[in-house]
């Protein structure tokens, strides 16, 4: 044993950096089942097998960051009294489950383990800072959520404009005493037209907000995809959640936008009837998005894995 040890230290770092990575037992599954066994199951009875250790939601497949069992472990929680996972074992782990967590005994390529030798100079973990933020999932809920403050905004001083216009093209019709039924419907276009056109400065307001909530969007959207996990057979995961609150946003916003453009036609125009119609459409969508982008991001954050 001496001279294995000393053996160790003759080696050149860089070297030992490399073998300590390349774990000795890279038998796949079997080796991380062998470090859960040694370290786990004296208090928990999940090691057992593939599918308990993989049940439960333990472990996202393909996502290491987000896999409870990966958090405890490097953040040291577990194992909760004994001996702390290696640097190594954590690695492998990692690993294993990036590359989608597989039943099999094949060998897997691990990410050099962090504070070895030559980790600084591996490729980039995915929990390394994004952009400006510390890991690519805070920028992911940072744009969601203010896409979504955004968008709200957006509805709320689209409703403001509305108001706005209601409130004297109905008190224009009130003093001349413009009736429904004998009114000649020219007038009342006229006044639409009429009050579209005292104040464009709200639209153009509403019309910013709703770009810089797309452009937000857009950086979540990829990124989201980016962090897409794979599907666990007959079970709804709050992933998959996620993902559908994901595409019912995308249909309503493109049929958001394409009302938008008509709602903004009808009244330019002063098409009362159509404005109306199509406008508490626009409306109604316009809650929903915000509703649906809100539900999806504390849904994520709240429920458990
Ligand atoms: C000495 C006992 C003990 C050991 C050893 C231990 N745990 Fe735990 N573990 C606990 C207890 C107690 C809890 C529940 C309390 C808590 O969440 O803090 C827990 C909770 C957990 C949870 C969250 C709850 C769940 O089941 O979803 C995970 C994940 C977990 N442990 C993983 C591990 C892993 C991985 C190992 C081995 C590397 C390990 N534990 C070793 C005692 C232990």
């Amino acid at each position: 044993m001496a001279l294995v040890g000393l053996a160790a230290l003759a080696v050149p770092s860089a070297v030992f950096a490399q073998t300590a990575t390349a774990m000795p037992g890279n038998k796949g599954f079997a080796t991380v089942q062998a470090i859960f066994v040694r370290s786990c199951s004296a208090c928990h009875d999940w090691t057992g097998s593939y599918d308990t250790i993989v049940a439960g939601g333990h472990i996202i497949p393909g996502s290491p960051d987000t896999s409870i069992i990966y958090q405890k472990i490097t953040s040291d929680e577990m194992p909760q009294s004994g001996d702390k996972l290696t640097a190594d074992e954590k690695a492998f782990i990692k690993g294993w489950i990036a590359a989608g967590a597989p039943s099999t005994d094949l060998t897997i390529s691990v990410p050099a383990a962090e504070g070895a030798p030559g980790a600084a100079a591996a490729a980039p973990a995915p929990s390394q800072s994004f952009l400006f933020f510390p890991s690519k999932v805070a920028f992911h809920e940072v744009t969601g959520f203010t896409s979504t403050a955004l968008f709200l905004g957006a509805g709320i001083l689209g409703a403001i404009h509305i108001y706005d216009m209601i409130v004297p093209a109905h008190q224009y019709r009130d003093l001349i005493g413009w009736d429904e039924d004998t009114g000649n419907p020219a007038v009342r276009s006229a006044e639409i037209v009429n009050v579209w056109n005292a104040d464009s400065a709200m639209r153009w307001w509403h019309v910013g907000l709703v770009i810089s909530g797309e452009t937000l969007y857009l950086g979540d959207a990829l990124t989201g995809m980016s962090m897409f996990t794979k599907g666990q057979p007959g079970k709804l995961t709050k992933h998959d959640i996620h993902r559908y609150a994901f595409f019912t946003h995308a249909g309503l916003m493109v049929a958001q936008i394409v009302l938008g453009f008509l709602t903004t036609d009808a009244v330019s125009r002063g098409d009362h009837d159509m404005m109306i119609g199509l406008g508490v459409a626009h409306a109604a969508i316009g809650l929903a998005i915000p509703a649906v982008m809100l539900t999806a991001g504390l849904e994520n954050l709240l429920l458990p894995e």
